[in-house]
């Protein structure tokens, strides 16, 4: 009998007994709202971006309603206009080119690279294409940073940081998120921590910082933020930010404030995690491990892994196969979006040429979530079933 997997992969680990409790004070005082405290009372809201302000040592720090509201309003804060072009990944989810999307602008993809990250190469010869990268540190994978700032500094591209699964990683010592403009973080249920919805966006910027607050909802009240700039920067800004409600509020706060003083020792699990399943998976023939780099600081929350240049039927077969002994696994190669997966052609709201060196990787790249509810040997063991399934259809081919 070969061996089979019963655990979730959708099953994340319960909100810590601290994070409970703090919620409970928040419902049991009643002051949800961003703005409604006590007299003398900051408000979980305004200590969350403090505390994240400073764990990132950005100057400023704003807390949303979601990572796709940050993406939005970074792109709004930074001067995107409807018609504008913005780049970003051709490796991505459906929020990032959303985003883009949503203030009118349309995303002109680049590449992505065997290493998951964005074709420095194809950044460069499309500089002149947009004034604004968004770049979306896609299933945590981060490129040259170092490379990819000199490329956009010289062509003066703002570039917005999606770290919507690298909060708490870094390059080359710089954490992600403080190497652009502009930082953009989730809250949501599957990212790094969890207040169910929710987001985060810092930046060192003071007139980026001020807009996104007005346009968070600030109804004039930003002097009670304790994460952004004085009232002289607002004076700038105010008359003319339109208001786009969607601040964090004081229940969501309270949730995360805990978590995000555990997220070193959180990291450490999942990577543990990571490298279980790493290490089962490596050298099985067929098989490509995506080599982490040594300038990168990661997060294993999930892995990749490549079958580069299979038939579709073939990996397709993977697919099936694993799903069958319980390892839930998704293809980016699949030309309709299912569920959370989707890929560039499917967002039809952009015009977009084909990219050949996109399309023969996405048709590889085979991705799975790590919760930290597995546990070693449930890592190992799920290694076991994807080696000998992708063995298995390998030789038959
Ligand atoms: C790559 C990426 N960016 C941004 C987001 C947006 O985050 P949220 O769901 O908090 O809006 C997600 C969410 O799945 C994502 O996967």
């Amino acid at each position: 009998m070969s061996e089979k997997f019963t655990g979730s992969f959708t099953q994340q680990e319960p909100i810590p007994e601290d994070a409970i409790e703090a919620a409970l004070a928040v419902l049991r005082h009643g002051r949800l709202h961003r703005y409604n405290v006590a007299e003398g009372e900051a408000g979980e809201t305004a200590l969350l971006e403090q505390e994240f302000a400073a764990q990132t040592g950005a100057k400023y720090c704003l807390a949303v309603a979601s990572g796709g509201y940050a993406l939005a309003t970074s792109l709004r804060a930074v001067g995107v206009k409807p018609g504008d072009k913005v780049l970003t990944n051709a490796f991505t989810l459906a929020p990032v080119p959303g985003s883009i999307a949503s203030v009118g602008a349309e995303p002109v993809f680049v590449e992505v690279t065997e290493s998951l990250t964005i074709d420095l190469d194809d950044l460069a010869a499309k500089a002149d294409m947009a004034k604004v990268l968004m770049l979306s540190h896609m299933r945590g994978h981060l490129c040259d940073m170092d490379r990819l700032m000199e490329i956009c500094d010289a062509a003066g591209i703002t570039v917005i940081e999606d770290c919507a699964h690298t909060m708490g990683a870094a390059w080359n010592g710089v954490l992600s998120g403080r190497h652009g403009a502009v930082g953009c973080y989730s809250c949501q249920t599957y990212k790094h921590v969890n207040s169910g919805e929710g987001g985060l966006l810092v930046t060192d910027d003071e007139e980026i910082a001020a807009r996104a607050i007005m346009m968070s909802g600030s109804y004039m009240l930003y002097g009670r933020h304790l994460a952004a700039p004085g009232p002289e920067v607002f004076e700038r800004v105010k008359y003319e930010t339109p208001n786009i409600s969607g601040r964090m509020d004081n229940l969501r706060a309270a949730i995360l404030r805990p978590q995000l003083r555990d997220l070193g020792t959180q990291a450490e699990r999942w990577n543990g995690r990571y490298r279980a399943v790493e290490e089962g998976l490596r050298g099985t023939p067929g098989l490509t491990v995506v080599e982490r780099p040594a300038q990168e600081v990661y997060v294993g929350s999930s892995i990749q892994f490549l079958l580069l240049d299979w038939s579709e039927e073939a990996v397709q077969e993977v697919v099936r196969r694993c799903g069958a002994r319980g390892v839930e696994l998704k293809w980016f190669g699949t030309p309709e979006p299912v569920a959370f997966t989707s890929r560039y052609d499917s967002w039809r709201y952009a015009e977009t040429p084909r990219l050949p060196q996109s399309d023969r990787i996405l048709a590889g790249i085979i991705d799975m979530r790590v919760p930290l509810t597995f546990s070693l040997e449930d890592c190992a063991q799920i290694a076991r079933i994807i080696r000998a399934e992708v063995s298995a259809v390998y030789q038959s081919a």
